[in-house]
């Protein structure tokens, strides 16, 4: 899989994309990155890549050329999915991840400021929002996006990293997990984790997963169901 950024923020990247599962991951030759600057195609001669609202009004807006041009500057971007993080986008969940991996390529457009020129979103295929609330920028949203997905391309995790037990997977959440020491300040392992019965383990689970899904998350047991 084939992963570009467009962001005026390169530097919030490497931290994420250079450890643990993602690096692994590039390293393995399954995905690879480009993060673009596009104030590099800024035609401003202070690379501005923002400017003052048509109609008035406080803040700067993105303009639509530099954007434009980062894009159509990437190689076979024409093909590539493109999508946009903004906060007005569909809201992002982890079928949206489970989609994804499916593409060969993938371009995400991070903004900032105030917002785009809306004359972007002739551009792009679609615009995704990572919750409702605002961040600075679509940096946090472009990683979160990467990070999701990554882990779910065929052997980006270990067999002991398995997906399929994840919050989420099947629209429940996970069951409850415990490592040693069997006992910590009076709180105890559950007995049938110690049992060596895998079959009654393996039920327990399942229940432990419907139980905290309609406790916590009734909206997902009702959507499974
Ligand atoms: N940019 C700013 N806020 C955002 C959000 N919630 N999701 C995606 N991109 C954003």
């Amino acid at each position: 899989m084939r992963i570009t950024v467009l962001t005026l923020f390169p530097a919030m990247f490497p931290a994420i994309l250079n450890d643990s599962i993602i690096k692994r991951a590039k390293e393995n030759n399954l995905v690879t990155f480009e993060i673009i600057n596009f104030r590099d195609f800024s035609s401003n001669k202070h690379k501005m890549v923002d400017d003052t609202p048509y109609g008035g009004g406080a803040g700067m807006v993105l303009a639509v050329e530099p954007i434009y041009k980062a894009l159509t500057s990437i190689e076979g971007y024409e093909s590539a999915l493109k999508i946009l993080l903004t906060p007005q986008g569909k809201t992002y969940h982890q079928s949206v991840a489970k989609e994804l991996i499916s593409e060969e390529h993938i371009i995400l457009i991070c903004g900032h400021y105030e917002g785009f020129d809306d004359r972007v979103r002739e551009f792009i295929d679609i615009e995704v929002s990572i919750g409702d609330y605002v961040l600075t920028g679509g940096e946090i949203a472009a990683l979160t996006i990467i990070d999701s997905v990554v882990r779910l391309i065929p052997g980006a995790l270990g067999s002991k990293e398995s997906y399929e037990n994840d919050s989420f997977y099947e629209d429940t959440l996970d069951y409850p997990q415990y490592t040693k020491p069997r006992e910590f300040r009076g709180l105890k392992v559950p007995d049938v984790l110690l049992s060596g019965n895998h079959q009654e383990i393996a039920k327990w689970r399942e229940e432990m997963k419907v139980k905290r899904t309609l406790e916590r998350r009734p909206d997902l047991h009702k959507k499974s169901n």
